[in-house]
């Protein structure tokens, strides 16, 4: 069975580069081996699809060559999603720092691209397994072999391994002499050790404006205390930053003061934290005596500890928790234009799978359809 194009996975990627090259008259075949397509689009942003971010630029970005997402990012716009977003009548709206969320569900993205897929002729096919991949190109598969002109990989990272993540994609690049970066989970909640946990473990849902530092990168947004450690924003996006053994400080109250004045700590910091979090803090790291006893220095170092805690990571929650894998398919054998392997011709690589990883916010479903409309141009 012959193909111009076929298209390994039916995630974001895969999805949106299927139509894309459709729209120009290509025979296109997606292959993806659950029983549907999108599905981690489907739990995304809470169920709400935060789709893609009004601010998305090569900053946003990490990468062994954090300039190679550009050319790909230029050629497909946040507000080409949104046209294309409106044009699907989705009704969507933008939260805080530019991100932007579907009003109703995340199935309408799922939807949207099927819908694509659908009129632009895309075959997809569900319950596929690939056996392999030969040079040619020749797809085996459970439903049959394929042969294509172009084949393209949109198998994504190895996060949420329970909805079909798989290393399929590393493995093809490998297979083909094409190099794949170190990878590691990346958005991901920090696990703390026992000795904190007894403490802070108790007070699990609380959340804090707080500040995250990690060598030269910091972001100021909320924390959340969970039974195993810390959570949130602010811990999501350092996650990506932090490894095994680098150090990550935290100002537990950015640009704000206790108010020594008040009657008792609790008081102190009313309307600062939660009560049950200064209770669990102060068991944690403030001078075990009477609020009216603190010195001087104990009010110094108490306050030390407040603006820069030394988190004492034991380590991250991993892929089963992790919204996407750092590292990847090496940038360094992609065309930055086209994502086409320098190393064998028509073969492409899109979305997670690539060395290119965003920040939390609609950065990395940004990725997904910017390389995604690159290569689809391409194919
Ligand atoms: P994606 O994972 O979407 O698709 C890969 C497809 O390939 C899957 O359908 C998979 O089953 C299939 N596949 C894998 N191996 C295969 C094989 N061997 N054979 C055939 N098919 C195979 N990002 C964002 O910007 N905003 C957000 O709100 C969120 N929220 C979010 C929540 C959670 C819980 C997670 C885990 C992740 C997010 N993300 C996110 C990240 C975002 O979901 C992710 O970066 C994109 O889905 C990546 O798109 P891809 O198409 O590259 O991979």
């Amino acid at each position: 069975m012959k193909q111009d194009v076929v298209i390994i996975g039916a995630g974001a990627a895969g999805l949106f580069c299927a139509f894309t090259a459709g729209r120009r008259g290509r025979k296109v075949l997606v292959l993806e081996h659950s029983e549907e397509p999108g599905k981690k689009i489907r739990i995304s942003g809470g169920g709400r699809c935060n789709f893609t971010n009004a601010h998305a630029g090569p900053e946003n970005y990490l990468s062994e060559n954090p300039a190679f997402c550009r050319s790909a990012l230029a050629g497909f716009s946040p507000e080409d999603f949104t046209t294309l977003v409106e044009a699907h009548g989705i009704a969507w709206h933008e939260k805080k720092l530019g991100q932007q969320f579907c009003d109703r569900s995340s199935q309408e993205i799922v939807d949207l691209l099927l819908l694509e897929c659908q009129r632009a002729g895309v075959e997809i096919r569900t319950g596929c397994r690939i056996e392999e991949v030969r040079p040619g190109y020749e797809v085996r598969t459970t439903q049959g072999a394929f042969t294509a002109d172009s084949l393209v990989v949109a198998t994504g990272g190895l996060s949420f391994p329970k909805l079909g993540a798989t290393d399929f994609g590393y493995r093809l690049a490998r297979q083909f002499g094409m190099r794949v970066t170190p990878m590691r989970p990346g958005l991901v909640p920090l696990t703390l050790p026992e000795s904190e946990l007894g403490v802070l473990g108790k007070v699990s849902g609380l959340s804090l404006p707080v500040r995250m530092t990690t060598g030269r990168q910091a972001f100021e947004e909320a924390m959340l205390v969970t039974h195993r450690g810390l959570s949130g924003p602010a811990v999501l996006q350092i996650s990506s930053f932090w490894k095994p053994g680098d150090d990550l400080m935290v100002d537990l109250l950015p640009g704000k003061e206790p108010d020594f004045a008040a009657g008792s700590l609790v008081a102190a910091l009313a309307g600062h934290w939660p009560r049950r979090f200064t209770e669990a803090w102060s068991q944690l790291s403030g001078p075990q005596k009477p609020w009216k006893q603190w010195s001087e220095k104990d009010r110094r170092g108490f306050l030390e500890l407040v603006h820069r805690w030394p988190v004492p990571v034991a380590g991250t929650e991993g892929y089963a928790k992790a919204e996407v894998t750092l590292g990847g398919v090496s940038t360094s054998d992609l065309s930055s234009k086209t994502l086409e392997s320098r190393i064998s011709r028509r073969l492409y690589f899109i979305g997670e799978v690539v060395d290119v990883t965003g920040w939390l916010g609609g950065f990395n479903f940004q990725w997904a359809w910017a390389s995604a409309h690159a290569a689809g141009q391409a194919v």
